[in-house]
């Protein structure tokens, strides 16, 4: 079968296209039916029964806006479902209960994690989430609990949290980014962006979170830094911010202009405890810069502008031997400190997949110090490495991110 493909590759490129043309257009949507008819029969019987229990709560109450447009229901590293819509030619509405993720989330009803999770998804480190651990005494929590519970997956409940990473323009080009700037030259505002962020203006009467952002730099890109400018927090109080940033260009003239927002939470992507180890990972930052950003946190968490101020190290060769250090720098100015491993095909930097056991052994050690832990800290997906007695006494920074406290009672650590 293999030397036949290869035959036509080689040999007839356009019998290949035809071929392609034809799974694509007749195959795939036969097996998509069919699937979906199965699905539905194994959903009815199980839905007969209620639902206690759901592997994952996200596309139950997110969406991710990516570039070119593409909507995920989830971050795009954590689950095989790239896209469930496009916002180029859907509005929000038509997304959120559109057949993409209705489908999806029957599936995660059914418990089929394998076919749409990715298993080293954070979420799913966490554990099912049991119905009974969420809040009904809010009215989103309420109205979450009554979809999930009667195993809708037409959801009467809005989106609660929207993360803008759909626009890749930034001010660095750090050594294990993926979401590489490709648009770091060109500035000017693609109009999916525009669209996406007309249509989610009919949510700021809501409680939603718009957590800025997945992708490039929140100042560095047009479009967040004059929707933080602009926004009318006054009439629209019940939305709050979550920042995801290098934080460079958090200086004072810039937060004076910005700092009226209902922030929550904000993370600081630092990777490094000293200069050296910054300029290389993060290439094209100021550490001078960086030091004075962070007074700019450090005085703005003192006033009670967030309620919660991380600084992240994406785990990797160059940094690993850096985290009690880096650990001290965060507690030196009262934040928390947030550890994530490294992802993708970075062979030099990857010590998670490049099957050094040194280095993963090295790791080990430096993670064995009993200095590290506390509720400040946050270990994250690097916790399988941690010894198991410091587990109880480690903070769960991002994940009460995830599943806010008004939400979900945070399931129990482990
Ligand atoms: C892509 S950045 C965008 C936001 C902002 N520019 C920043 O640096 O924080 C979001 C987060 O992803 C992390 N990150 C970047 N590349 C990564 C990779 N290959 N694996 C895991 N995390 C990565 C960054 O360190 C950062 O914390
Ligand atoms: S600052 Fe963030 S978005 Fe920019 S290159 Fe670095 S990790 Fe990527």
């Amino acid at each position: 079968m293999n030397s036949l493909k290869t035959y036509i590759r080689n040999n007839d490129p356009e019998l290949l296209r035809s071929l392609r043309n034809f799974k694509k257009k007749i195959i795939n949507p036969i097996v998509v039916f069919f699937s979906d008819i199965n699905l539905n029969i194994r959903f009815f019987f199980r839905g007969r029964k209620g639902f206690s229990s759901v592997p994952c709560l996200v596309p139950f109450m997110r969406l991710e806006f990516q570039k070119f447009g593409n909507v995920s229901a989830c971050c795009t590293a954590f689950t095989k479902v790239k896209s469930v819509g496009n916002m180029k030619s859907q509005t929000i509405e038509q997304i959120w209960n559109g057949k993409k993720l209705r489908r999806f989330r029957k599936q995660l009803l059914l418990g089929q994690t394998c076919k749409v999770c990715m298993p080293n998804c954070g979420y799913l480190k966490i554990g099912p989430i049991f119905l009974k651990d969420i809040c009904t005494d809010t009215p989103e929590g309420e109205s979450l609990y009554n979809d999930v519970s009667h195993g809708r997956v037409k959801l009467n409940s809005h989106p609660l949290r929207f993360n803008l990473a759909n626009f890749t323009v930034c001010n660095l080009t750090c050594v294990m980014c993926q979401s590489r700037a490709v648009e770091a030259q060109n500035n000017s505002i693609p109009e999916h962006v525009t669209k996406t962020l007309k249509n989610l203006s009919n949510y700021f009467d809501k409680k939603i979170t718009l957590y800025l952002s997945g992708n490039g730099e929140v100042l560095a890109r047009k479009d967040t830094r004059e929707l933080l400018q602009n926004f009318d927090s006054k009439k629209n109080s019940k939305v709050d911010f979550q920042i995801i940033t290098n934080g460079l260009l958090f200086q004072p003239r810039m937060w004076e202009t910005i700092k009226h927002n209902n922030f929550t939470y904000v993370n600081i992507s630092i990777d490094a405890a000293t200069k050296e180890t910054y300029k290389k990972v993060r290439r094209g930052g100021n550490w001078e810069q960086l030091m004075k950003a962070l007074e700019v946190f450090k005085k703005a968490r003192e006033e009670g502008k967030f309620s919660s101020v991380n600084i992240n190290m994406t785990v990797m060769k160059s940094n690993f031997k850096e985290i009690p250090q880096f650990v001290e720098m965060a507690r030196a100015n009262g934040f928390n400190s947030l550890f994530t491993r490294i992802r993708g095909p970075f062979e030099d930097e990857n010590i998670f997949e490049s099957n050094n056991e040194k280095d993963i052994q090295e790791l080990k050690k430096v993670l064995s110090n009993p200095n590290l832990y506390g509720e400040d800290v946050d270990m994250n997906d690097i916790r399988d490495y941690v010894p198991k007695e410091f587990h109880k006494i480690m903070g769960n920074h991002l994940t009460s991110i995830w599943y806010p406290s008004f939400l979900l009672k945070m399931p129990e650590k482990g």
